[in-house]
């Protein structure tokens, strides 16, 4: 653009320096005679020299162009580099921070194992670890109980949310570990504690032996959130087929449970479910199926752009219907009238 203009300039003042040539040529026609060739050539060679200094002129005018926009590319480089070391500074202090973080929780692990247990102040639970002041959110494992009857068991406690003492139960979030299995593996859960897992049918009943609230957390593919909450939540043992039970909803998601109250629980090789069909492998998941679903949290999880294709995904239909699998879920557990 500037380079341009520059030549329209040089143009410019070449034609107006024709012109002046040429308003002079009348005088110089009446000026005493002077070999005419000669005449010609000094303006010719005028004229070139103008021309030649010009073009100098130019060439300086560009090559300071070229320095300044040269000084401009060096300093946008310098930006993007000072950019990038500070970034690399976040990522570095992020680590250190998670470093400090995984420190802390092994240490709370290590506490709570050396702590002497009796059965008046057994440690079942997230909400039990947060009265003895546990109160940061992480793995925590919880030890055997010989009065209980409860073996050694890894939770993933939420002190957080709502006044925390949360132990979960369920979450989706990560989308490799199959959900689809069979009844013993629900019985005594699957996946990984600090990522996608089922905690196991068992744990669920030892747990809600209390009177316990049930939590549930939904995320979908655009980053909203929205819950829902029953103020009482428990679940048979084995032999009543881990049978639901649920009242007092509360929340914005919808009372998308409600329907698979008093249901038993199904997996893809034990059919409970109210129906003609057979719900789990329908729906690819273990539940409390009724006919079928009003919501699979333990359904498939379908990425983004695969969200709403299918009726077997993790769905809450008093949110997005039955055809939408949310993107992240959390179920959890505290007992009733917990007192932060
Ligand atoms: C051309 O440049 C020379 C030296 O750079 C200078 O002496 C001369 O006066 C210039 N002529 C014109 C017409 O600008
Ligand atoms: C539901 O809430 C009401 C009012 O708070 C309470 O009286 C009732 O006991 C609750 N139901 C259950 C099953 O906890
Ligand atoms: C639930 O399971 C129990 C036994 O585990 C059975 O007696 C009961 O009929 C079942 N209920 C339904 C609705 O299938
Ligand atoms: C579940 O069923 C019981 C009756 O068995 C009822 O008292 C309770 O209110 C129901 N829960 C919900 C959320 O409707
Ligand atoms: C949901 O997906 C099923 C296929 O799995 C399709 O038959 C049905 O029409 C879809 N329903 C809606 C409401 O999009």
């Amino acid at each position: 653009m500037a380079k341009i203009n520059l030549s329209v300039v040089a143009v410019g003042l070449t034609l107006l320096l024709l012109a002046e040539t040429w308003a002079q040529n009348p005088r110089k026609r009446l000026a005493p005679p002077k070999p005419p060739k000669a005449q010609c050539c000094d303006e010719l060679r005028s004229l070139k020299v103008q021309v030649a200094n010009l073009t100098s002129l130019l060439e300086e005018l560009s090559r300071k162009q070229e320095t300044d926009l040269m000084n401009v590319v060096r300093q946008i480089m310098e930006l993007d580099q000072q950019n990038r070391q500070q970034e690399a500074r976040v990522t570095e202090a992020e680590s250190k921070y998670s470093e400090i973080n995984n420190r802390v929780e092994i240490m709370q692990l290590q506490t709570l194992q050396s702590a002497p247990q009796t059965s008046s102040d057994a440690t079942y639970d997230c909400a039990a670890l947060y009265s003895k002041s546990y109160k940061i959110s992480g793995e925590y494992k919880l030890p055997k109980d010989d009065f209980l009857g409860t073996p050694e068991l890894s939770v993933f406690c939420d002190m957080e949310t709502n006044g925390g003492g949360w132990t979960l139960i369920q979450r989706r979030k990560v989308g490799l570990t199959s959900f689809n299995r069979d009844w013993k593996q629900y019985k005594s859960g699957f996946g990984s504690i600090r990522g996608d897992f089922w905690l196991g049918n068992d744990n669920i009943f030892r747990l809600t032996r209390q009177p316990s609230t049930l939590r549930i957390e939904l995320e979908d593919w655009e980053g909203r959130t929205r819950y829902a909450e029953y103020g009482f939540f428990t679940v048979g043992n084995e032999l009543n087929s881990y049978k639901l039970f649920l009242a007092n909803y509360s929340g914005n998601a919808g009372d998308s449970l409600r329907y698979h109250n008093n249901t038993n629980f199904s997996t893809n090789n034990k059919d409970n479910d109210k129906c003609v069909d057979d719900c789990a492998s329908l729906r690819k998941g273990g539940y409390w199926y009724n006919c079928c679903t009003d919501s699979n949290l333990n359904g498939v999880f379908y990425r983004y752009g695969e969200h709403t294709k299918n009726s077997d995904g993790i769905t809450w239909y008093g949110w997005h219907g039955s055809n939408y699998s949310l993107k992240k879920v959390e179920m959890k557990v505290r007992p009733m009238g917990f007192q932060p």
